[in-house]
């Protein structure tokens, strides 16, 4: 049963306590949950309350699976207690493409990044993204719902998550706001939590976390380029950490509601003069999720707007013969994936900026450091200035793009 807002009345899943206990079993199974407190948070937190329906793909396009639907509600209530993100919030322009405004993050990665994130009793802690209110809802059952605070930058979200965990007794601090300031009322926090990507870290967020504390966020240079960081305050003006060895994706942070951070891309002339050269680097080399670490830092080179495809053919998705790079600008980069005899692939490159010649360096640069995975790669904040090293602070590789740009 729910209600018009939402929310579960008498309970919607009798049997959500062997669900939940379910899923806590296959998050431990898969090395996602190990300590009790998180167990036993997962365990008394029904996610069903706070995800009463969700978006998923049907036919080629998105469809509500819901509670209150007799058509999807098996679907739903097997699906609320799996291990899987479900899209809770859809937006965009009529006509075009939905964009995802919110969503329930997998409970896996829930669970890892709260044990990552090392929160010891007592502790007070700042969440940026709201969405359904679950993880707010963990974060009570361990700390108390009066050491939790949580921001969304949506509205109607941050109102019902509080409906839904006032429905459980919990009444944390909740607030519209945009999370890349933080909320300055309530500091200082002990942990800091982002469940939305952000292209730097807002120095806000040190700011409010005490120093010794701890801010984990997702870190995206662009689609696909980066990962989860773990940053300690280490002083008034400096926090540091490495990145996270496991890989993880948010939906990025956005600084107005309902809005999406599309922006429009500039169609290069079909005469645009191409230069055309050949590369010994295999286009899917730094494409590849074994390499994710050379895209992120290819990323900070190209910009945070780009697009990926493959072109080519009658079925490019399947059969493709280049990889092609594009940037709002109108740049264009096209590289095929078949070597000629020399072991080189054709590179096509029309717009302003050569974008391989970028992609090449980030690959060099990731060679000569000696191949690293994510923890070996650490970044320094700093008032003004954040860079990504390798090992230590003392070897930079890049810096990050500052101020924090908007949109
Ligand atoms: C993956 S969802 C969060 C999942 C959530 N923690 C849960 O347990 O359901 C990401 C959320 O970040 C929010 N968000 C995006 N930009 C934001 C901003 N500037 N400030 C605060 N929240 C933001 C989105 O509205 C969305 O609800």
């Amino acid at each position: 049963m729910t209600s018009t807002t939402g929310i579960a009345t008498g309970d919607a899943v009798a049997d959500w306590p062997d669900r939940a206990a379910a899923l806590a079993d296959e998050l431990e199974a898969a090395g996602k949950l190990a300590s009790p407190a998180w167990r036993a948070a997962v365990q008394a937190v029904p996610r069903h309350r706070f995800v009463p329906r969700f978006y998923s793909h049907r036919d080629g396009s998105l469809a509500a699976v819901a509670a209150d639907d007799p058509a999807t509600r098996a679907d739903w209530a097997g699906r609320v207690y799996a291990n899987t993100s479900l899209v809770t919030k859809i937006g965009g322009e009529s006509g075009s493409a939905p964009v995802y405004l919110s969503s329930s993050s997998a409970p896996g990665l829930m669970t890892r990044m709260l044990e990552t994130l090392d929160v010891r009793d007592g502790h007070r802690v700042l969440e940026i993204g709201t969405g359904t209110g679950w993880n707010a809802g963990l974060l009570c059952h361990r700390l108390g719902a009066a050491s939790v605070f949580s921001v969304d930058i949506e509205p109607d979200l941050v109102e019902t998550a509080r409906t839904r965990l006032a429905g459980l007794g919990y009444r944390p601090v909740l607030a519209v706001a945009d999370g890349s300031g933080g909320l300055a009322a309530h500091a200082p926090y002990d942990r800091l939590i982002a469940t939305c990507a952000v292209p730097a870290i807002p120095w806000a967020w040190v700011e409010q976390t005490r120093v010794g504390g701890v801010i984990l966020a997702d870190l995206k240079a662009g689609q696909d380029a980066g990962n989860l960081v773990r940053l300690t305050r280490t002083g008034p003006d400096r926090a540091e950490g490495r990145f996270d060895s496991g890989y993880a994706t948010f939906m990025e942070l956005r600084h107005a509601p309902g809005t999406s951070n599309l922006i429009p891309y500039a169609r290069a002339s079909d005469d645009a003069p191409a230069v055309e050269s050949a590369t010994t680097l295999d286009p899917r080399t730094p494409l590849s999720s074994g390499n994710r670490v050379v895209w992120f830092l290819a990323a900070l080179r190209i910009g945070r707007r780009y697009r990926l495809g493959y072109t080519g053919g009658d079925d490019p998705r399947h059969h493709p013969d280049a990889v092609s790079i594009t940037t709002p600008d109108g740049s264009r980069a096209e590289i095929a994936i078949a070597a000629g005899h020399d072991g080189t692939h054709a590179v096509r490159e029309t717009g302003p900026v050569r974008l391989w010649r970028h992609v090449e360096h980030a690959h060099r640069q990731w060679l000569d450091a000696g191949q690293p995975d994510w923890p070996r790669l650490g970044l320094a904040v700093a008032p003004g200035r954040q860079s990504v090293y390798v090992d230590d602070p003392a070897n930079p590789l890049a810096s990050l793009p500052l101020p924090l740009p908007a949109g």
